[in-house]
């Protein structure tokens, strides 16, 4: 049986004494995350729908859970990452009132919506709640470099924050349960919208039978340095000055073509080109020609 402990409890652990955590998902994440909290000598409860992923880290000292009520009884803070957010509500229905008390950090991915609705429900049923999104992925929890963003209540967060730096680099973006999730989603967007570009130019030099390994430094060196304009780029769309005397949306969209045709001549398809040639071909047609790329946020933002 495990033994219950209070959210008062939680707030006195020192340094010497981690206090102790349950992590509810065992999943590749999960699992990542109830190991930094036993690395770094949290006493870790665990509970995983199929129990046999717990085998790992009960080898490496933690508490297996045989239910999620036990896994919530069992400690004040309870952190949760599951596939999805309806997932996290059927696991936890199944705690009943187990919740009243306990701090819930809900780790999954999810929309700003997903995550103010289940604030609201757990708050319902007792529980402070945090919501979280992992800027990392498992083999970097842990590390600094590890960004965990969180956001809920301040007197909710800051009670657990040194425990929750066992995974990362944390960060508490505000009040609003939905931060966190929309801060996640647009970092996201950036991710993929850079993924889709390296997609892009891996499948043109490959039609010359140009190995991605021999491509890809340049592919880093490129975007490295273009990584550089986005401060500048961040400042005009603050601003709204979007003068530049580096690369207009004119010339951009002269140029643009040629990356289609060759795409095309290479037999290559644009599918991942279309919507960026599209707002800047609107753009232009609405008179932005002489501005910066930084224009387009304003093209993005329209439904
Ligand atoms: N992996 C990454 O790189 C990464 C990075 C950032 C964020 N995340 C987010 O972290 C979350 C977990 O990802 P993951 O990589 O750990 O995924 P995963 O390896 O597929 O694990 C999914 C977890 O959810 C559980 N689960 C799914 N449906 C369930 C249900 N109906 N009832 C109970 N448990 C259920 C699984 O339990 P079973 O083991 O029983 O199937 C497992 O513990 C996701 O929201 C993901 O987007 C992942």
């Amino acid at each position: 049986m495990l033994v219950p402990t209070t959210d008062t409890k939680e707030h006195s652990m020192s340094e010497n004494h981690p206090a102790p955590v349950t992590v509810i998902g065992l999943g590749l994440m999960g699992a990542a995350l109830a190991e930094a909290f036993l690395r770094n000598g949290h006493p870790t409860t665990v509970w995983n729908r199929s129990a046999a992923k717990a085998a790992p880290l009960v080898a490496k000292g933690a508490a297996n859970a045989a239910t999620v009520t036990e896994a919530v009884t069992a400690n004040a803070l309870v952190v949760v990452c599951l596939s999805l957010y309806d997932n996290v509500d059927e696991v936890l229905d199944t705690a009943g009132d187990a919740l009243d008390g306990r701090t819930i950090v809900n780790l999954t991915n999810g929309t700003p919506r997903q995550a103010r609705a289940m604030a609201e429900r757990a708050t319902a049923r007792g529980a402070r709640y945090l919501d979280g999104g992992i800027m990392a992925v498992p083999p970097m929890i842990g590390q600094p470099a590890a960004s965990i963003l969180y956001s809920g209540p301040e007197d909710v967060y800051e009670p657990h924050r040194a425990t929750l730096a066992a995974l990362g680099t944390p960060r508490l973006l505000g009040a609003d349960p939905g931060l966190a999730a929309l801060y996640e989603m647009a970092l996201l967007s950036a991710m993929y919208g850079m993924f889709g570009g390296f997609y892009q130019a891996l499948a043109l030099v490959r039609t010359e039978d140009v190995p991605a390994a021999e491509f890809t430094p340049m592919v880093v060196t490129w975007l490295t340095a273009m990584m550089h304009s986005l401060p500048r780029q961040a400042l005009a769309i603050d601003t709204g000055e979007y003068a530049t005397e580096v690369s207009s949306l004119a010339t951009n969209q002269a140029a643009f073509p040629n990356l289609v045709d060759a795409s095309r001549d290479q037999g290559v398809g644009v599918r991942l080109m279309e919507p960026i040639h599209a707002l800047i071909e609107r753009a232009v047609a609405e008179g932005h020609g002489e501005d910066g790329l930084a224009r387009l946020v304003e093209f993005a933002e329209r439904p």
